[in-house]
């Protein structure tokens, strides 16, 4: 904390005039203006539940909804057109001498800002606030005492199935979020909904029944991506419903990116091939496939930004031959590349070749050896293996 605060101080020892000091808490929290409260109060570490929000996003409150969007076939229109997205209310915080709680995620900082994140009063807003989510989403795991180690195969307390919790449980936001706020005894029983789910199209799965409305997929599409193949709508009800802008993914210009599946914070949209735990593997598994395991997607980055002499550095961190792979590997990458459920996998070795031609020897300035080590290796073989197991013996000062 003391060399955030010195981070900020200028050569005089002030603190630079673009930021601002609050009190969160009873804790002195000085942030960057422009900041929002949250920000401010995660820089402390001082933790306030979310949900709508993400860090790589813009807030949800003040977004517009569409005038339709579908669900496969169903199409839901808008009946608030004037009503702007409201958010999930779950981060509100109280401040010192204004009136109404506010939404942590969306209010920016001022200087001398008192904060409370955790009194009363903010607790019962943040439950009541989680009521009409949790109405409108199975939850009878969520508010269960067996739910520790329970596999959810076989109910104890005979809950249907359909009523139980989905994989997703054990690694949860909604589910994480609702055990640190609570669940009120207030919050209707959920009535099980029969909304489409759709497994038939690359890559990842969509379960509307499951989906909270939280539009972050939503923004994840329109501002990370640039695509806004998904949008919002309120349903006759007031319910905010996810959907396509066309009957199908395809037709509303999805590019199969997964940047939706990747900030959902419930088990409404999910990975088809990411096993538990093994996340990393499963969305690359190009690396995983590569013999070498060359940071393919950071070299394909590269390229794509017009780095080729640093994308050719990226690969000759694991092959000292990159030319030569790229028209001689049989690419067992590209069999592996996630893409190929969409159309037709990366040229990844093709584009290490291209990489490797258009090099300028950046390579070269970062290259070290270390001291000889007097030691000496013989290696059999003079094919690319031999070589390469050659080259970064050498480099270890044999
Ligand atoms: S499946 Fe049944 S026993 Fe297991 S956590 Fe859910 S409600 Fe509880
Ligand atoms: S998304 Fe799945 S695990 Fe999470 S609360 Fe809903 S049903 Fe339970
Ligand atoms: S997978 Fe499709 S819907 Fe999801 S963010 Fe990417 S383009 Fe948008
Ligand atoms: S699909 Fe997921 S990310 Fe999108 S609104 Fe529903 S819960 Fe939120
Ligand atoms: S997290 Fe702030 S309104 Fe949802």
């Amino acid at each position: 904390m003391l060399g955030n605060i010195r981070d900020k101080m200028n050569i005089s020892g002030e603190f630079d005039m673009n930021t601002v000091k609050l009190t969160i808490n009873e804790q002195e929290v000085e942030i960057e203006s422009g900041k929002t409260v949250l920000e401010a109060a995660r820089s402390a570490d001082i933790y306030i539940p979310t949900l709508c929000h993400h860090p790589d996003l813009p807030p949800a409150k003040g977004g517009r909804p569409a005038a339709a969007v579908y669900q496969g076939e169903v199409k839901i229109e808008n009946s608030m057109p004037d009503e702007p997205d409201k958010g999930c209310g779950l981060c509100v915080v109280e401040i010192e001498g204004e009136s109404d709680l506010v939404g942590s995620c969306a209010t920016p900082v001022r200087d001398g800002m008192v904060v409370f994140t955790e009194n009363d009063r903010v607790q019962a807003k943040r439950k009541e606030n989680l009521i009409p989510i949790l109405a409108s989403h199975r939850h009878a795991c969520l508010t269960c005492a067996q739910q520790e180690g329970c596999p959810r195969t076989q109910c104890s307390s005979n809950v249907p199935e359909n009523e139980r919790c989905c994989p997703q449980f054990g690694h949860c936001e909604l589910q994480n979020v609702a055990n640190y706020i609570g669940i009120s005894d207030a919050t209707p029983k959920w009535i099980p909904t029969d909304l489409p789910i759709f497994r038939d199209h690359p890559l990842f799965e969509r379960d509307y029944n499951l989906c909270i409305g939280c539009t972050r997929c939503a923004r994840a599409c329109r501002d990370l991506r640039g695509v806004e193949a998904i949008g919002f709508v309120y349903d006759e009800n007031g319910r905010v419903r996810i959907g396509t802008l066309a009957p199908t993914l395809a037709d509303s210009g999805c590019k199969f990116c997964t940047a939706c599946v990747e900030v959902c914070p419930t088990g409404a949209l999910t990975d088809k091939s990411v096993r538990a735990g093994k996340k990393e593997e499963d969305l690359v598994p190009c690396r995983e496939a590569c013999p070498a395991r060359i940071d393919i997607p950071e070299y394909l980055r590269l390229i794509a930004r017009g780095k080729q002499d640093e994308a050719h550095a990226v690969i000759r961190e694991k092959v000292p031959f990159p030319a030569i792979l790229g028209r001689v590997c049989i690419h067992p990458c590209e069999d592996a590349c996630r893409r190929g459920e969409v159309n037709e996998a990366v040229a990844i070795c093709a584009l290490k070749r291209y990489a490797a031609d258009q090099e300028k020897g950046l390579w070269k300035q970062k290259s070290q050896a270390t001291e000889e080590t007097g030691k000496k290796v013989a290696i059999v073989g003079a094919g690319p293996a031999g070589l390469t197991a050659a080259f970064y013996l050498r480099k270890q000062g044999h």
